[in-house]
């Protein structure tokens, strides 16, 4: 079961930089093909011709157009058959358009009744392409279902374990001994908090307070800021979030998105940045996306490992509930309603 009237990230808009050229792509069972005009402005629709089902992601943009390229079909931005070859009057039949919005370096494709496909339902996320941050981004699939990459991200105490010796030393916190605070919103997951006398990733002997915070926002977009501060700081913070005038040592952000293509495959575009006093940071963040590559690596191998013994279990079989379950138990409950509710 998949959410429809929802936001879901289709991938980077620097994928899609040139006009006329077609991206196909699953997300949530069904092919959308999205491009440019010739103008630049995106299109989405159904990745499927009327006639024989061949993808129109294999066609030709034609001015405001796109023509399948098997047997000609062409239809208009309204996703009207209005060319055929050999036929004087095209049959009516049509595509199916979706709404589509560029926002924060990523495209976005709603995939529910367009009357209700509201822009302010999507998150503010960073945007890879600001010149004020250093960014790496790239996209990889899980063969798993969405929900259990959507658990991995709303329980980060797997840290510790599943990323031991390549994110946990990067943070320098140990995520498994303190529990967030853990605060649903109507459409999100929020997580928040300190990790006192953490290591400073650069040097291990230097002690840092880190104010971590993310949010986990339907249909699956996770935003999480970190800021080191000096030893100290979380306490005199009141264990509160840090007011705006304590500066931090340093900041780091992450922008991820959660896309189903189908119930055994979920497409995964993630982001990793930092933000240094010092301008020319290339060489840190080098570092950081070669580590958060590594990690996803380790989050695939685990997950997909897991998504087998998920499909030879009967699902009358309990799990064992623990503290670290909130976080994915709340989100899970979240989608149910949506889906219901839709
Ligand atoms: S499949 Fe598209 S025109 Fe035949
Ligand atoms: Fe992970």
């Amino acid at each position: 079961m998949f959410l429809k009237n929802s936001w879901y990230v289709f991938g980077w808009s620097d994928e899609l930089k040139e006009n006329e050229k077609l991206v196909g792509r699953v997300i949530i069972e069904m092919p959308v093909v999205v491009w440019r005009n010739p103008q630049g402005r995106l299109m989405a629709a159904e990745d499927r011709c009327p006639h024989r089902h061949a993808p129109l992601s294999f066609g030709r943009v034609e001015g405001d157009n796109i023509r399948c390229m098997y047997h000609g079909m062409a239809f208009n931005k309204n996703g009207e058959c209005v060319d055929v070859p050999m036929v004087d009057k095209p049959p009516k039949c049509s595509i199916r358009m979706f709404p589509v919005i560029e926002k924060n370096d990523w495209i976005w494709v709603w995939m529910g009744d367009p009357k209700l496909a509201d822009e302010a339902f999507i998150p503010d996320a960073w945007g890879v392409n600001d010149p004020n941050k250093a960014m790496r981004y790239n996209s990889i699939e899980y063969d798993a279902h969405y929900q259990l990459v959507h658990d991995n991200l709303c329980d980060l105490s797997h840290v510790d374990f599943v990323h031991e010796k390549t994110l946990r030393p990067a943070t320098g916190a140990y995520w498994a001994e303190t529990l967030p605070v853990v605060a649903p919103q109507s459409r999100a997951v929020r997580f928040e908090r300190w990790f006192e006398n953490a290591q400073m990733p650069s040097d291990a002997s230097v002690k840092v307070d880190t104010w971590s915070t993310y949010e986990f926002v339907v249909p699956g977009i996770f935003i999480l800021y970190g800021a080191r501060f000096p030893a100290g700081t979380a306490k005199k913070c009141d264990y509160k979030a840090p007011s705006k005038d304590i500066k931090p040592i340093f900041e780091n952000i992450e922008q991820q998105a959660v896309t189903p293509i189908s119930a055994t495959k979920t497409a995964y575009h993630y982001a990793t940045g930092l933000i240094f006093p010092a301008k020319d940071v290339t060489k840190e963040i080098e570092a950081r996306m070669d580590v958060v590559m590594k990690t996803f690596e380790e989050d695939r191998q685990i997950i997909e490992a897991q998504q087998k013994i998920w499909h030879l279990t009967d699902p009358s079989i309990k799990k064992q509930f623990l503290p670290q379950d909130q976080g994915p138990s709340i989100m899970r409950r979240l989608m149910d309603r949506l889906m219901k509710e839709e």
